[in-house]
């Protein structure tokens, strides 16, 4: 029996067992990793803009549709304009509703052209934000949920680099839609106090990168396994698109040359950043090149597991977390002190 505590917005909305939502991961969100979020009782997030073709695309959503055992997962569209040209995302939502998916996560832009056809489709819109001045521009124009991730987390943070224990509170105080917290969320107290503070949930990236179903090379997950919490940076910033990945060579380099030219420009950053070579690193377990995405929970990672049992011992954490907080019932006959 799942405690009534983690009953949420977020359970009720996605008919899932927990209030954590596996965040879209850009190369390594597939049928394989989505799907066993979905048999464990949790939400995950397909990524389009990891398969360019539409039949791709296509075929993986029907591929994790028949492995997820009936339960929720949904489609991350990450509007960065880089990695997905604005005429690409009204195909790629007109295909997401064509296929009968039910959520999205969308994040890196304004959904709000097109919550109109996602919401004459059914489709549940969370929109993922790095700070809480975007999140109430999102409820503003009619999101039905909203994650925000705070500036210890994997990918980008955004340019404000708020915590996320900041972004609980102010969360709580300025938004009325249901809202999730995220950055460096890797035990299960932290829920237990994203839940207290006001969220109906967390959002997870980093913490899910070490689990078995993750297509990735076994000396990737094995270097995330033995990181700590220091083994990250920030770069890209002299572009307005900050970035946390782990520590490597690519990512020194880089924040080495934005130091020398902080007028660098994307052009020359182009061969160090671009995608394909964090996904060859995905493919050969060499993680000293590319930018391979990872927030400060690496701190929390421990050993490669599969996805159910890392969320087996989130939820004993989180359970532990309750229980400090509910002082035990007297038992019968037991004087209570006074
Ligand atoms: C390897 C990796 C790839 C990611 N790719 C995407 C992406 O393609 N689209 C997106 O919206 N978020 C992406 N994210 C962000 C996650 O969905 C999630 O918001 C974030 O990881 C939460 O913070 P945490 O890493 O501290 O758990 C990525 C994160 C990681 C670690």
């Amino acid at each position: 029996m799942t405690d009534p505590a983690f009953d949420t917005a977020v359970t009720r909305a996605y008919g899932t067992r927990l209030p954590i939502v596996a965040g879209g991961l850009m190369w390594l969100s597939d049928a394989a990793y989505v799907s066993a979020c979905a048999r464990a009782g949790i939400v995950g997030f397909l990524t389009a803009a990891s398969f360019p073709e539409p039949d791709a695309l296509r075929a993986e959503i029907r591929k994790t549709r028949e492995m997820s055992e009936c339960g929720a997962f949904g489609v991350n569209v990450s509007m960065l304009p880089k990695l997905v040209p604005g005429e690409r995302t009204q195909e790629i939502f007109a295909l997401i509703a064509e296929e009968g998916v039910r959520f999205v996560e969308t994040s890196g832009r304004n959904p709000e052209p097109w919550l109109p056809m996602l919401k004459e489709a059914g489709i549940t819109v969370l929109h993922k934000v790095p700070s809480v001045r975007f999140a109430e521009k999102a409820q503003s124009v009619g999101v039905d949920m909203v994650s925000i991730v705070g500036a210890e987390c994997g990918g980008h943070p955004g340019l404000d680099l708020v915590g996320s224990f900041v972004n609980l509170a102010l969360a709580e105080r300025r938004l009325k839609i249901p809202f999730l917290i995220g950055g460096g969320v890797g035990h299960g107290g932290q829920l237990v106090a994203a839940l207290a503070g006001g969220a109906s949930g967390v959002v997870i990236g980093t913490r899910f990168l070490v689990a078995e179903e993750i297509t990735a090379h076994p000396d990737y997950k094995r270097a995330l396994a033995g990181a700590r919490e220091t083994d990250t940076m920030l770069s890209m910033s002299s572009v307005r698109n900050t970035i946390r990945t782990l520590k490597n060579e690519t990512a020194q380099t880089v924040a080495r040359m934005e130091a020398e030219n902080p007028e660098i420009g994307i052009e020359a950053l182009l061969p160090h950043v671009s995608g394909r070579i964090g996904r060859r690193a995905y493919e050969t377990g060499d993680v000293s090149r590319g930018m391979l995405s990872a927030g400060q929970a690496l701190g929390l990672t421990g050993e490669i597991a599969p996805l159910a049992r890392i969320l087996g011992g989130l939820e004993e954490e989180a359970l532990a977390a309750l229980a400090r907080l509910r002082p035990a019932p007297a038992r019968s006959g037991e004087e209570i002190a006074v």
